[in-house]
């Protein structure tokens, strides 16, 4: 699996948390986030990680800023993202089985580094239930196709 991390500067630490987990579970990533000496605009990172999404070239991504908001808003615009706003290990759980989310967003000023690395960790390795979901999302992708 190769995964794409991004973020803005009000996801910095956060950012760095995922990254050390992405090492220890020896999955390949690129962290096209910013180096955040000054404040930046989270479209500007969102956008360009979730086409390289999109595009195939990375399995996953993970979009980190302040309340996670921003960045999802911004990588569902781009066709073929669903990306999952989680705070929580059910819901992380929950969008791989029910949703097959290909990127995650997590708030660095909502939760701490523990339960994030709890919450990126679960949503890693969770796979897509796939069965009557699948029907679902393929409605998703018929409305994307046809607008
Ligand atoms: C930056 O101040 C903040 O607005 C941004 O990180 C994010 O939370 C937006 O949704």
């Amino acid at each position: 699996m190769k995964v794409i991390l991004s973020g803005d500067h009000a996801g910095m630490t956060l950012r760095n948390e995922v990254k050390d987990l992405l090492e220890e579970m020896h999955i390949a990533y690129e962290d096209t986030g910013c180096s955040c000496e000054t404040s930046v605009d989270y479209p500007d990172y969102a956008l360009p990680a979730a086409q390289r999404v999109a595009s195939g070239e990375f399995d996953r991504g993970i979009l980190i800023c302040g309340t996670g908001i921003g960045m999802s808003i911004a990588a569902n615009k781009v066709k073929g993202i669903r990306c999952a706003l989680v705070h929580d290990v059910y819901s992380a759980k929950l969008t791989r089985q029910h949703n097959d989310s290909n990127m995650l967003a997590m708030g660095e000023r909502v939760i701490g580094p523990g339960l994030a690395r709890e919450i990126a960790k679960t949503w890693l390795e969770t796979a897509f239930d796939g069965g009557r979901h699948e029907r679902r999302l393929n409605k998703l992708t018929a409305y994307e196709e046809n607008r």
